[in-house]
């Protein structure tokens, strides 16, 4: 987190450019150059997006690239290894999470390597490549097949990797769903299913040898959406709420995505690990939805994202573990226009094909009104206004 206080005290510094983004937000940032927002943004924000391109609308890798300078991100989830997008932001400083799915073809170390050789080798150092994904939400799928191919998968993607050199470079992972919970509640009691513990033991070791995080998709959205009667709304989008307490614990949680991930190291203990980080690959909120998706709207999406994001700036961690800030990958950069299912799945973007944003998160009128000294993230609300002049930066650019 040294990074991130290095903005807020040299936000602080600039306080002359936070009155003046209260005073006069829009004109402000629509005067304020490239360059300036660049400097603005001196350090980056710590949290991911995942650009997902399941959308035939795009911009093009080199516009988003600009995009999230602007923004201050500085790291970058990937379904694929795509040639173009890898290639676009050679020299920015992004690190990226690249993701192979093929997990059949990974099982054979010839090409595991070959994948390597021609997918994540060229692009180092330039391209920051980082984490390898080998399939998504595998274990709680059906495709038995698949399962039994997933370690033996990430095995020969790392053997590559050691075999190249790189794997002091490059960690292996996969995306896990929460669903491979079969308990969640209380967080101190969280355990993995019992007929995935064939898989997800020898996995666990692997992480633990390897030094590799343990990933997973979580989304409050859907366990509110199943029973929007019994789960509290202001719970899962992070604003104030009395919390619950775990019994076992005493820890309270006042939000779901912590308890969550919290479950997810009770899990792991039970299992003997207590030695593996967890982080969230995939996390999100629908601005739309189907009649019958409660809770997929603009407000409830700009909520979610936007408080998570100032707690992130925040360097908060959870309940069990205060002091590991959450490392979370929002979901999702863009609208996807073709993503099958419900109404929802072609909603999740922070921002419209165009750039537009969808809605505004952390720079809206609500949170750059109120003092700073009376909200308990005032010192990341500073960080927005970074956030907010890429944004504006962002629109003038592709507008222009
Ligand atoms: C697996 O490898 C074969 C042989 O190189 C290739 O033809 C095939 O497309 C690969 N499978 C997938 C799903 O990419
Ligand atoms: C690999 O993952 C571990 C555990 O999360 C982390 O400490 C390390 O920095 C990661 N390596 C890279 C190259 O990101
Ligand atoms: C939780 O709080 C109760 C009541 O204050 C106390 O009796 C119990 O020992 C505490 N448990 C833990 C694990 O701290």
């Amino acid at each position: 987190m040294m990074e991130l206080r290095a903005i807020v005290s040299s936000s602080s510094s600039s306080s002359l450019l936070h009155q003046l983004c209260r005073l006069l937000l829009l004109p402000l940032l629509l005067s304020v150059s490239a360059n300036d927002a660049a400097s603005a943004a001196t350090a980056p924000l710590k949290f991911g997006i995942n650009y997902g391109q399941i959308a035939n609308n795009l911009p093009h890798p080199t516009q988003v690239s600009g995009l999230l300078q602007s923004l201050s991100v500085n790291r970058v989830k990937l379904y694929d290894a795509d040639l173009a997008v890898l290639s676009a932001f050679a020299g920015t400083g992004v690190e990226f999470i690249v993701g192979n799915e093929d997990l059949h073809n990974l099982t054979d170390a010839r090409m595991a390597r070959a994948w390597v050789a021609q997918h994540v080798q060229p692009f180092l150092p330039d391209t920051r490549i980082t984490c390898v994904t080998v399939g998504n939400e595998v274990l709680s799928g059906k495709d038995t097949s698949a399962m039994q191919s997933l370690l033996p998968a990430m095995q020969s993607v790392h053997q590559a990797l050691v075999d190249l050199g790189l794997a002091s470079k490059v960690n292996v992972s996969t995306a896990h769903s929460v669903n491979i919970l079969a308990t969640s509640y209380p967080p101190s009691a969280g355990a993995f299913r019992e007929d995935l513990a064939q898989y997800i033991q020898p996995l666990l070791n692997f992480h633990a040898e390897v030094g590799s995080p343990f990933l997973i998709n979580a989304y409050p959205f859907f366990a509110y959406k199943a029973s929007p009667g019994s789960v509290s709304l202001p719970y899962v989008l992070f604003e104030p709420n009395p919390g619950v307490r775990d019994p076992n614990t005493n820890l309270t949680y006042d939000n779901m995505l912590y308890a969550q991930i919290d479950a997810v190291y009770a899990a792991m203990k039970a299992m003997g690990h207590a030695d593996i980080t967890v982080r969230i690959s995939e996390t999100g909120w629908p601005s739309k939805g189907d009649t019958d998706e409660v809770g997929a709207t603009v407000q409830n999406a700009a909520a979610y994202n936007g408080n998570l994001m100032k707690r992130i700036a925040a360097g908060q961690g959870t309940p069990l573990k205060p002091d590991v800030p959450v490392d979370v990958f929002v979901f999702a950069l863009f609208n996807e226009d073709m993503k099958p299912g419900p109404v929802s799945e072609r909603n999740y973007g922070l921002f419209y094909p165009n750039g537009t944003p969808v809605y505004n998160i952390g720079f809206d009128g609500a949170s750059l009104s109120p003092s700073p000294s009376t909200s308990p993230f005032s010192s990341s609300s500073k960080t927005t206004v970074t956030f907010a002049v890429g944004v504006v930066v962002l629109l003038s650019a592709l507008f222009l």
